[in-house]
């Protein structure tokens, strides 16, 4: 019976010997030349018979112990877009390749070889923004986590429906993520420590006031296979941003210069489905003793509304070791999402379900993962191990899973989901974290605007006592007390708030208007003043100054400020009509006419600039 079998086996073998033109190259082609061409990630190319004999043996090793290709996802859960791993008839086949000597077989048969280009991927993006900020990577010592600020260049909003990150030289930029800096909040950090760029390796950027949560993973990561964004899903980016580049770059025994690129691809078309990413994580839990492979930790979030999860990202530092996530459905039953049986950062990547996978509201979201602390486990970076905790550099851990999430179509009138869905999160984190800042805050604000106005000042004058300096929480809750009719209280915290930070921005701009309402035109003036230094080109509060200037009777003023607003929206016929009454009534006839002239061109139908320009003109014509 033994010898039959046997038999058989070598009898299969004969009949169909295994030829790298029939069997390997396709495999090759398919499922390696992506990083192993040359300009890619991988050491070497396998786009020819030759490439791919001088390695047979350890093509074949490696695949057999799954090593490559790298897909670090256990087969059977969850049904990714780009799932690279080989089949086990695939990895048999290298193998047998191999043993027989690597016989290339009819020529003619072969595939032709994928072809790439050295450029941009996705063509000539529509704008390019330069990490090339004069760091230079030391030539030997440990990793570096460091994050470059990237201005976003653009002068109106534009929705953004791809990102392309060009790593400069590969070798030297082993993945990077990219946070969206809506406040500008981190620009503060740049070049503290004498060099380009900030320190650390995950950050977070405090969201200031306006529901905006980011909505795509920004990765560039080798494996990360290629998902595009659906059209409609393109995300927003408004002027004033800045692009957070974090970036993990490895010595490569020379001193390199960092010059990454990113490309961004803009659309007309607006956003019309917005997906939330959603964080689970419990860093605050993390405290691994040294020689332990048992610690985990786990995290979980109960959904109040339907969604579809899109993709999911999972993110641990060296001591990662099993990554795990289900869904616990609320009929029962459990979906398994991912899960990564052996942890490798270098390998981290987000996935994209093939198809969404439906939550509905009630499902229990769990995350959990494992640590492996022992000198045995080769990534560990403490040698001898010691206890870890969570933080920031490479030798503290982390332990995140996000989720992409889109929330079904609510019912019209119905508050957008996504606030739900950051209230859920916000009370979660306040479980996890009593009395921490951006919970409160966060919570605060999402309860706002969820119309939930008595528990939103509640929690916002608790953040406002948790930081009384964070001019961003008085902010927030000024605005809760003004829907509250609470103007006075209102007008105190923003004036607290630009006491604490006088570039506030926003608190500012809110006090003066504030001011106002409250009928304290002089304080709202000197407040305007104030803020339109910061954002010269505001023109709604510029108009605002001017009236307020107009009210005073003093027509100079008011003209001088129309006029630069008009540099700013110089087809807005009204705005020149009003900045055509501010001159006539400084006295200044000539250009008075000038400015109704140019309304009329904007606007030939515009009345009370065609009035006026006849009696300007009359007026004009009188010694
Ligand atoms: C997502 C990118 C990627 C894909 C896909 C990929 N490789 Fe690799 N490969 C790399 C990188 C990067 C290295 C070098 C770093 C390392 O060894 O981890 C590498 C290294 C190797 C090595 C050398 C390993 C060693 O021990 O030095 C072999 C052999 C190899 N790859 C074979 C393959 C084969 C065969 C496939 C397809 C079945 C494949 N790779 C697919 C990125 C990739």
């Amino acid at each position: 019976m033994i010898w039959g079998l046997l038999l058989l086996a070598a009898g299969l073998a004969a009949a169909a010997p295994v030829t790298y033109s029939e069997h390997i190259a396709p495999i090759l082609f398919e499922r390696c030349a992506e990083c192993h061409h040359p300009g890619a990630a991988a050491p070497f190319a396998l786009l020819t018979y030759e490439d791919a004999r001088k390695h047979a043996a350890q093509i074949a090793a490696v695949t057999a112990r799954r090593y490559m290709p790298p897909w670090p996802p256990s087969p059977g859960v969850g049904d990714f877009v780009g799932n690279r791993s080989l089949t086990d008839a695939q990895i048999a086949m290298l193998a047998q390749w191999a043993r027989d000597g690597a016989p290339l077989g009819d020529a003619s048969k072969a595939p032709r070889p994928p072809r790439y280009t050295a450029g941009w991927q996705s063509g000539e993006p529509d704008l390019i923004l330069k990490i090339d900020q004069g760091f230079v990577l030391p030539a030997s010592g440990p990793d570096v986590f460091r994050n470059f600020v990237a201005p976003v260049t653009i002068q109106q909003s534009r929705f953004v429906r791809g990102f392309e990150l060009r790593p400069g030289n590969r070798r030297v930029v082993h993945h990077a993520n990219v946070i969206v800096d809506r406040g500008r909040t981190l620009r503060v950090r740049d070049g503290q420590d004498g060099r380009p760029g900030f320190e650390g390796m995950d950050i977070s950027v405090e969201s200031g006031n306006g529901f905006d949560p980011d909505s795509h993973f920004l990765l560039y990561k080798t494996g990360t296979p290629d998902a595009p964004l659906p059209e409609d899903m393109a995300w927003r980016i408004d002027p004033g941003t800045d692009l957070i580049v974090n970036m993990h770059m490895q010595p490569t025994g020379k001193p390199e210069k960092v010059d990454a690129e990113i490309g961004l691809y803009f659309t007309d078309q607006p956003q019309r489905r917005q997906p939330m990413l959603l964080q689970l994580e419990n860093d605050g839990a993390i405290d691994i003793p040294p020689g332990s492979a048992a610690t985990s930790v786990t995290d979980h979030l109960t959904l109040p509304v339907d969604v579809d999860l899109l993709a999911v990202y999972p993110h641990a530092h060296y001591l990662g070791k099993r990554v795990e996530a289900w869904a616990e459905m609320p009929g029962g039953g459990e979906t398994p999402l991912l899960r990564v049986e052996d942890w490798d950062i270098n390998w981290q990547a987000s996935y994209t379900f093939r198809s969404p996978v439906r939550l509905p509201a009630g499902t229990r979201v769990v995350m959990r993962i494992g640590y492996d602390n022992r000198a045995a486990n080769p990534r560990n970076p403490n040698r001898p191990p010691k206890r870890v905790r969570s933080g920031n550099r490479s030798a503290d851990e982390m332990g995140h899973f996000w989720l992409q999430v889109l929330p079904a179509a609510g019912e019209s009138g119905a508050p957008d989901p996504r606030l739900r869905l950051q209230e859920a999160l916000m009370r979660r984190r306040l479980e996890k974290y009593p009395g921490d800042f951006e919970a409160t805050f966060n919570l605060g604000g999402a309860l706002d605007a969820l119309g939930q106005r008595e528990e939103s000042i509640r929690l916002l004058e608790a953040a406002v006592r948790i930081k009384p300096k964070a001019a961003v929480a008085r902010n927030t809750l000024a605005g809760a007390l003004i829907d509250a009719g609470r103007l006075n209280e209102a007008i105190e915290h923003l004036r607290m708030a630009v006491g604490a930070e006088p570039e506030h921005a926003d608190s500012r701009l809110n006090l003066a208007r504030t001011l106002l309402e409250a009928g304290d035109a002089r304080g709202a003036a000197t407040e305007y003043l104030v803020y339109l230094r910061m954002r010269p080109d505001d023109a709604d509060a510029r108009m605002q100054l001017a009236g307020l200037y107009a009210d005073e009777r003093d027509f100079a003023a008011a003209a001088m400020h129309f006029e630069r607003a008009a540099k700013v929206r110089p087809d807005d016929a009204d705005l020149q009509t009003n900045l055509g009454t501010a001159l006539s009534l400084s006295g200044d006839l000539a250009g008075a006419a000038v400015a109704f002239e140019s309304a009329l061109q904007l606007n030939p139908g515009h009345d009370v600039a065609r009035s006026n320009l006849e009696q300007v003109r009359a007026r004009l014509k009188k010694p």
